[in-house]
């Protein structure tokens, strides 16, 4: 059962709790395994798992911070964690969960949350490359605290649109614009990564407050993650259905395609983005016009048209 996130305590005359059960995570999900389903990349003993495969902690120390990846390969689904961030001063710190392919021209989805002082709010960055290019930054903050519980990051990927969620709240999307010549992530299949390391260089306040390494080492929890994808083997997609079919139907017996928002309720994403936007986000590629003087990506203008009930897709 998804969580009620605090977008439903608020704008409960949306109707959001209809729109509820067409968020499933239903059909070829599994709980994962930290032992079976992942290995580690780098920090050695600093990725421990622990509770027989069901909790992971990573740890950062001024010689090494930690990471580790999925052994399945995936070519679109949807990925839940739950992560606990480094409580306390953990400013200069990054803790990720992200999917990313390999080589130069490689798509990427990021979940970052860059750590500060204590008492001081965590940023969480996002980008999404494809394609090789990034630069599609939208940085937010959050309206609890990340390092008092577990908390839910979602990455839901289909041939239509990947979409970033906290506690089932959709807070953006990339929509597969192609046609509009903007490259889209559905031809290289990406593995999952959970990592901590030090970035005290750009993370805090730009650099400006460093990691205090007398806090060292630095922990952060992740659990109960959850998959439901197409694995990507030998060429093959272990999905019957062809990409074409994702997106419209919640399930098509293929144990995959289950995790999909539906069509109808494009309209809960776009409301949920809109509040997260109002409400919770500090940087935004789309509206940086120093970095765009001769204006903005095209995707830009599709996510406001979007945004602003013109649906453009
Ligand atoms: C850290 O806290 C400061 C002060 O509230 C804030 O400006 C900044 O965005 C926060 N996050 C990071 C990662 O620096
Ligand atoms: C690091 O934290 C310790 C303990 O709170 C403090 O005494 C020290 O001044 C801090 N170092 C820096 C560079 O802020
Ligand atoms: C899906 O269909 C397209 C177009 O017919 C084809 O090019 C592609 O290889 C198919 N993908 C899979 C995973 O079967």
């Amino acid at each position: 059962m998804p969580s009620f996130s605090l977008l439903m305590l608020l704008i409960p005359t949306l109707g959001l709790l209809l729109l509820l059960g067409t968020v499933t995570a239903a059909g070829g999900a599994f709980d994962g395994n930290f032992y079976k389903n992942f290995e580690i990349v780098w920090g050695d003993g600093r990725a421990r798992v622990l509770n027989h495969g069901k909790v992971l902690t990573l740890s950062l120390d001024q010689d090494s911070g930690s990471s580790i990846r999925s052994k399945n390969e995936y070519l679109f689904g949807r990925f839940d964690m739950q992560i606990k961030l480094v409580p306390g001063n953990s400013a200069g710190t990054v803790t990720s969960f992200y999917l990313s392919s390999l080589g130069s021209n490689h798509d990427e989805v990021d979940f970052e949350f860059l750590g500060n002082l204590s008492g001081d709010p965590y940023t969480l960055h996002t980008n999404i490359f494809s394609n090789g290019g990034g630069g599609r930054e939208q940085q937010f903050q959050l309206w609890f605290d990340p390092t008092a519980d577990f908390h839910t990051y979602s990455i839901i990927w289909t041939p239509n649109s990947i979409i970033l969620s906290v506690d089932e709240t959709p807070i953006r999307e990339f929509r597969n614009l192609e046609k509009g010549g903007v490259p889209y992530a559905n031809s290289q299949p990406m593995r999952l990564y959970a990592s901590l390391w030090n970035a005290e260089y750009w993370a805090t306040r730009g650099g400006a407050v460093r990691t205090n390494w007398t806090y060292a080492p630095f922990t952060a929890s992740y659990r109960k993650f959850e998959v439901d994808a197409c694995v990507w083997s030998s060429g093959k997609s272990s999905c019957k259905s062809n990409s074409t079919s994702f997106g419209s139907t919640s399930s098509d017996g293929d144990g995959a395609g289950d995790f999909l928002y539906t069509e109808e309720s494009d309209f809960f994403v776009q409301e949920s983005i809109k509040w997260v936007q109002t409400h919770y986000m500090i940087y935004n590629y789309c509206t940086d016009w120093k970095k765009y003087p001769q204006g903005i990506p095209y995707e830009c203008f599709v996510a406001q048209s979007r945004y602003n009930g013109v649906v453009n897709s």
